[in-house]
Parts: C-alpha cells; sequence; structure tokens
C-alpha cells in the first residue's frame, strides 16, 4: 500500500505538533438513557491514541455521532464520548463544545502536549457531509487550522465523501492510523487470494443493501450462506410464499437471476422461526420453507437450517460475515445468529465479522470475540471494500 503510516508520523517526531485524528466514534446509544450501549469503536481507536500520546504530540480528535442535519442537536453530542474515552486512556479529555469554534479554539490552544482534547459532532456543520466541494473544502479549512498533521484512523467512514475524510487529507501532511492500516490489511486477504474455501455468511434485512456485494462476491466464493430477513425475497423467488415476512416485491426477480446464476453456490434456509407479530413475546413455531403460514412473518432461521451452514463453515478456510440471521434483539429470535456465529468460531478458518450490527450481535449474545481473527469497525465500509469500490477516506491517503 502506497499510504504513510502512523510510524512514519512518529519517526518524524510529533512532540509538541497538533496531530488531528479523525475518528469514527458512532457509537450507538441508549434511546432513554442516552448511555453508550457498544464502546467497542471507542477502544478500537486507542492503539493510536495511546501511541500520539506517548510521543507527546498535542491531539485533537474529531468525529461524527449519528446523522444529525447540519445543525446541533443535543442527542448527538460526543460528549458521552469523551467522559468514555478519558477512562479507556487514564486521562481526561478536553471537550470542545463546537467543532470549529470559540470553544474548540480555545480548547485545543489550552493543549499541553500528551493531552487529547475531542471536538464536538463534525455532522453539527453542514459543510461536513455537503455534495458542493467547495463548501465541504470551507468547512475543512476550518478544520486544518487544528492540526500540523492529519491521521485517518476512521475506518468505518472511509467510503463517505466527507469534510474531515476527503477534504482534510487534502490539505495536511496525513497518515493512516494504526486501525485504518489493520483493517484494510485484513480486507485486503478476503480479496486477494483468498485460502479455499472461501464461505460468506450475509444476513440483515434488505437485499437492496447487499446486492452489489453479493454481485462482487459470487465469482470469488464458493459458497454464499443467505440469512436474516433479506432471505425470503430470496426465498419467494424461488416461487415460495413467505407469510407477512419482510418482502423487498421489486427485487424478487433480481434474487432470481442472481439465484440463477450462483449455479448452486448460494445455500438458503430450509427452515425458519415465524411469529404472529413483531414482538418479543409472540407466539412463534419453526416451519419449513415451504410451509409459512399466509398470517406469520418469519423473524429467524430454524435450526436445520443453522446445523446446514454450520456444516458449510466446518470446511472454510476463510469466513467473511455481516448481517444478523434473525431479530436477534429479541431472545426468542436470537438462535439463528448465535448457532451460525459459534460455528464460525469453532472453524479453524480466517475469520472476519463485518462491522455494524454483526459486531454488535456477537458482543451482545456474549461471545468471545477474541475467538473470531477479527471484528471490523466498518459496516459499510467494509461491504464496499469487499465490492472493490474506490474509497474517498483510503483514495486521499494515497496522495
Ligand atoms: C457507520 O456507523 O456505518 C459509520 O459510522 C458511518 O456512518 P454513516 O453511515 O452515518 O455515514
Ligand atoms: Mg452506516
Amino acid at each position: 500500500m502506497s499510504i504513510r503510516t502512523l510510524d512514519d508520523l512518529l519517526a518524524e517526531g510529533v512532540s509538541g505538533r497538533r496531530v488531528l485524528v479523525r475518528a469514527d466514534l458512532n457509537v450507538p446509544l441508549d434511546k432513554q438513557t442516552g448511555d453508550i450501549t457498544d464502546d467497542g469503536r471507542i477502544r478500537a481507536v486507542l492503539p493510536t491514541l495511546g501511541a500520539l500520546v506517548e510521543a507527546g504530540a498535542k491531539v485533537v480528535v474529531c468525529s461524527h455521532l449519528g446523522r444529525p442535519k447540519g445543525a446541533p442537536a443535543p442527542q448527538f453530542s460526543l460528549r458521552p464520548v469523551a467522559g468514555r474515552l478519558g477512562e479507556l486512556l487514564g486521562a481526561p479529555v478536553h471537550f470542545a463544545t463546537d467543532t470549529v469554534g470559540d470553544s474548540a479554539r480555545s480548547t485545543v490552544a489550552g493543549l499541553a502536549d500528551g493531552q487529547v482534547a475531542l471536538l464536538e459532532n463534525l455532522r453539527f456543520n453542514a459543510g461536513e457531509t455537503s455534495k458542493d466541494d467547495a463548501e465541504r473544502g470551507a468547512f475543512a479549512d476550518q478544520l486544518v487550522a487544528f492540526g500540523d498533521a492529519y491521521v485517518d484512523d476512521a475506518f468505518g467512514a472511509v467510503h463517505r465523501k466527507h469534510a474531515s475524510v476527503y477534504d482534510v487529507p487534502a490539505r495536511l501532511p496525513h497518515v493512516a492510523g494504526r486501525l485504518v492500516l489493520r483493517e484494510v490489511e485484513v480486507l485486503s486477504r478476503l480479496t486477494s487470494d483468498p485460502e479455499r474455501p472461501y464461505v460468506v455468511v450475509l444476513g440483515g434485512s434488505k437485499v437492496s443493501d447487499k446486492l452489489a456485494v453479493i454481485e462482487a462476491l459470487l465469482p470469488t466464493v464458493d459458497r454464499l450462506l443467505i440469512g436474516g430477513g433479506m432471505c425470503f425475497t430470496f426465498l419467494k423467488a424461488q416461487g415460495l410464499e413467505v407469510g407477512t415476512s419482510l418482502l423487498e416485491k421489486d427485487m424478487v426477480e433480481t434474487c432470481g437471476n442472481l439465484l440463477e446464476r450462483a449455479a448452486g453456490k448460494i445455500l438458503l434456509p430450509v427452515d425458519v422461526v415465524v411469529a404472529d407479530a413483531f414482538a418479543p413475546d409472540a407466539a412463534h413455531d419453526t416451519v419449513r420453507v415451504d410451509g409459512i403460514p399466509s398470517h406469520r412473518l418469519g423473524l429467524d432461521i430454524g435450526p436445520e437450517t443453522v446445523a446446514g451452514f454450520a456444516a458449510a463453515l466446518s470446511q472454510a478456510k476463510t469466513i467473511f460475515w455481516n448481517g444478523p440471521m434473525g431479530v436477534f434483539e429479541m431472545a426468542a429470535f436470537a438462535n439463528g445468529t448465535r448457532g451460525v456465529a459459534e460455528a464460525i468460531t469453532k472453524t479453524d478458518a480466517f475469520t472476519v465479522v463485518g462491522g455494524g450490527d454483526s459486531a454488535a450481535a456477537v458482543r451482545a449474545l456474549g461471545l468471545d470475540e477474541s475467538s473470531f481473527g477479527h471484528i471490523s469497525t466498518g459496516g459499510g465500509a467494509s461491504l464496499e471494500y469487499l465490492e472493490g469500490k474506490t474509497l474517498p477516506g483510503i483514495a486521499a491517503l494515497e496522495n
């Protein structure tokens, strides 16, 4: 990779220099209490921040959280993240209550060597996500005033052409942080000559979100196992009735074509758990996929499917998994996701969990994170990487 790294920057010496770090601290928050429910993304950036602190840099961290619409919105404040980051670093993190305003200026100016500041949510500023190059550029100009060098460690956001990801590195000496480097190294093992059999497990609710990655993976993989809400559109394409299950009607034909072209590589569920309603306490049963009642909806894959998927996984030498197999947040519909996750941990394959919901599922189900080869911090980013797309954040580091 023709990208300069954090080690290159550290070798130049950063003591007393201001280093602007783009992190992806977009963590899930409890809707009621506002508490951080999964701090995986904060932990993931500690190696980079720790190294900069130790080297005596003045570390200025910026991130987005959620999708505020270009103006301050208190429920998307990064303040709780600053608190948690400080706990994990073992030193207080100075929090700026704006991103590029008076608070940010005085917070950054007040940093001593080896101290860390966190700016308020980048997306409180319309320039961050603007499609207009000049508007994004103007915001980037304000951000670069806080750094003598730039480190991108926000793997989860490298697929976004946003000011802090794309325009800032064009204006400052730039390097890839430890997390971005590791993510790219791992994912490139999947795209260039993976050890075979290479088995991919895809779940989640929408086929339309996964279509591009299915297209890209079909020629490469040996087996593609499909569960989650998206399996019902495939089952429908096979001529089965799916009751009131999630169905993307306009995707049925596309799924039919994919199944034809896949020549047996795609494995679909043979049984599913159907319920009366989308609710944790709904009455539910396991049925075969050709016997889904017209008034019920599928919320998980069934035990026979789990066994079939586990058998395919047990042969694998490389596994990529993205997307839960069912509504794992409800205990009654978590067995499919748990079963597949456990099957993945039992193989001796190189295993990668692709971001977002699947990473949260691993932790929420109490599975041992260390029994997976790599848990990506990027959902959309890891999928777009596997699709072979140019990722704006990576391209900006290469220039
Ligand atoms: C994510 O959670 O997928 C990343 O943080 C990117 O967020 P976004 O999808 O809102 O751009
Ligand atoms: Mg996303």
